[in-house]
């Protein structure tokens, strides 16, 4: 049976490969998008596409027996975690030793499970990063083009000044303040009219109920409802989903032949397909891209790819921790699973951190404030491809995660002394008071420039680009997924212009 063809192929459905398709079926390119997950667009028995956090069911993981919540005990009871049924569900960690990386799995990538926050990097630090990169055009074009096309919008702040939700943001902020260190409202994806409603009662509640990581049922505006809507509306784009790319390599044509697993919701094998393309574009995330071509390098099939596929990884510096509230400073029991706020920090020449003030949907009174730091840690991991998993592994030491933590303590440290409070040391399954054995924010391993050229193209092969947050050098000062998403649109651009036959 010949393989199937398609002129062009994108691997993965998150923001880099959203981006990408709509341009090219815009253009008029016939595009095959590949997903290992699956489509979120159906409700279970419960009348719910996902479940929630305080009762996660086989939904909210990818294949796991276990839920492996990032606040892993609440006063050291292992509460917040369920025993599940191994299945297709939409957030996965990845376990690599010292470092754990979440990731969303479905179509829509990590817009279905992240928290939403739209944050465009301040400007002297992008270009710190990517120097080669036209900050210009990134800031006049690309960032605006970017936020409009995500739906980006902002809090009314007299409403914050008094809803329920946020009492628990505002606690934050007052400690903060008292220290001398400057807050920040945080735009969002999330629709903050929706959530008006969700507290008056008027609709559905989604970020109101302790629905976020597992994915929300209303109110978010996921990637299925921006770029993927409008890519499938090119009538040129079309999904295959619970289809994971395996193998990449090139045919003597130049063309490239994708091998790839499908599986049913339950991880069954249903079968390993051939696919051809002329164009290949890998946005499978920082891990899957990273991933497939450490392995096509390694075992031969794309021999030319160089030393720098598989370096400059970093976990954007993300640290977590909480601090004990007072015993007056209630947050109250309802808290937005949406962070609105942060404590802007990145300015500090010696350890610049940027903290959103996260919630703890738990439902009841926690007296406890937490929060994700992102900080700037110089350090970098690498992959190795490992043949007996066939599986391409992160190098990272646990103590390369010191200096997020010293950053983060400094800066809490402070906060704690002038409000005579302390830190939470039940959240983390012992007794740390600060986790950095996972992040949200997995960056690099195909770094622009570097693995690709200043477009994202492979580096030792034509029409083979990567699209994702793999191009990033480990670091972007803010949450990333805007930074992202506006240089995929940067390139994409130039590589229409230069590389692609269009019709
Ligand atoms: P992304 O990871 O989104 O998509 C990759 C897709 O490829 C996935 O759907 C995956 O299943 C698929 N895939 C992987 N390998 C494949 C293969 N071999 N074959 C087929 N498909 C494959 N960021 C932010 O800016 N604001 C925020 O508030 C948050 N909050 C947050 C919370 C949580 C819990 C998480 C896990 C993450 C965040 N993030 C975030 C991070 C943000 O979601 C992340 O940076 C982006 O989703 C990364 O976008 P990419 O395009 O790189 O890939």
């Amino acid at each position: 049976r010949a393989a199937e063809h398609s002129p062009a192929v994108v691997i993965g459905t998150g923001y880099g490969a959203a981006v990408t398709a709509l341009r090219l079926g815009a253009a008029g390119v016939p595009t095959v998008m590949l997903e290992m997950g699956r489509l979120w667009n159906t409700p279970a028995e419960d009348g719910k596409i996902f479940s929630d956090m305080l009762a996660p069911d086989r939904r909210a993981m990818w294949f796991k027996n276990r839920t492996e919540a990032p606040l892993a005990s609440f006063l050291w009871l292992d509460i917040a975690n369920r025993d599940i049924e191994p299945y297709a569900g939409v957030l996965d960690r990845v376990n690599y030793g010292d470092m754990s990386v979440y990731v969303g799995r479905g179509v829509g990538g990590g817009s279905l499970v992240n928290g939403a926050m739209a944050v465009t990097p301040k400007r002297w630090y992008f270009e710190e990063i990517l120097p080669e990169v036209d900050a210009d055009e990134m800031y006049g074009r690309y960032f605006p083009l970017a936020n409009s096309m995500l739906g980006t919008n902002h809090i009314d702040q007299d409403w914050f000044e008094t809803c329920d939700s946020y009492q628990f943001a505002r606690v934050s902020r007052a400690a903060a303040e008292k220290a001398g260190y400057k807050t920040t409202f945080v735009p969002s994806v999330y629709d903050f009219d929706y959530m008006r409603r969700e507290e008056d009662g008027l609709v559905p509640r989604s970020a109101l109920a302790s629905e976020v990581i597992y994915g929300n049922n209303h109110g978010k505006r996921s990637l299925d409802q921006t770029y993927l809507a409008a890519a499938l509306g090119t009538g040129n784009v079309t999904i295959q989903t619970l289809s994971e790319v395996r193998d990449i390599a090139q045919q003597q044509d130049g063309s490239y032949a994708l091998s790839v697993r499908r599986i049913d919701e339950l991880g069954n094998v249903l079968d390993v397909r051939q696919l051809t393309t002329d164009y290949l574009f890998l946005g499978a995330g920082s891990l899957g891209s990273t991933e497939l071509l450490v392995r096509a390098r390694d075992t031969g099939k794309l021999p030319n790819l160089g030393e720098a596929v598989g370096e400059g990884w970093g976990t954007n510096g993300n640290v977590m921790l909480g601090r004990a509230n007072h015993m007056r400073d209630l947050v109250g029991p309802l808290e937005s699973g949406m962070p609105a706020m942060g404590i802007d920090a990145w300015e500090d020449p010696v350890n610049p951190v940027f903290a959103e003030i996260a919630p703890v949907p738990a439902g009841v009174e926690t007296w406890a404030s937490l929060y994700l730091a992102i900080t700037r840690n110089p350090e970098r991991g690498s992959f190795r491809y490992d043949p007996g998993a066939d599986r391409a592994v992160l190098q990272w030491r646990e103590e390369q995660g010191q200096p997020s933590i010293d950053a983060a303590e400094q800066l809490f440290d402070r906060i704690n002394s002038v409000n005579g409070t302390s830190y939470r040391y039940d959240l983390f399954g012992d007794t740390r008071a600060f986790e950095n054995r996972f992040t949200y924010h997995p960056l690099g391993g195909l770094v622009l420039g570097e693995a690709t050229d200043l477009y994202g193209r492979v580096k030792g092969y034509r029409n083979l680009y990567v699209t994702d947050g793999s191009l990033i050098p480990g670091s972007t000062g803010v949450n990333p997924f805007v930074t992202i998403t506006a240089l995929a649109e940067r390139n994409i651009a130039r590589v229409l212009a230069e590389d692609v036959r269009t019709r």
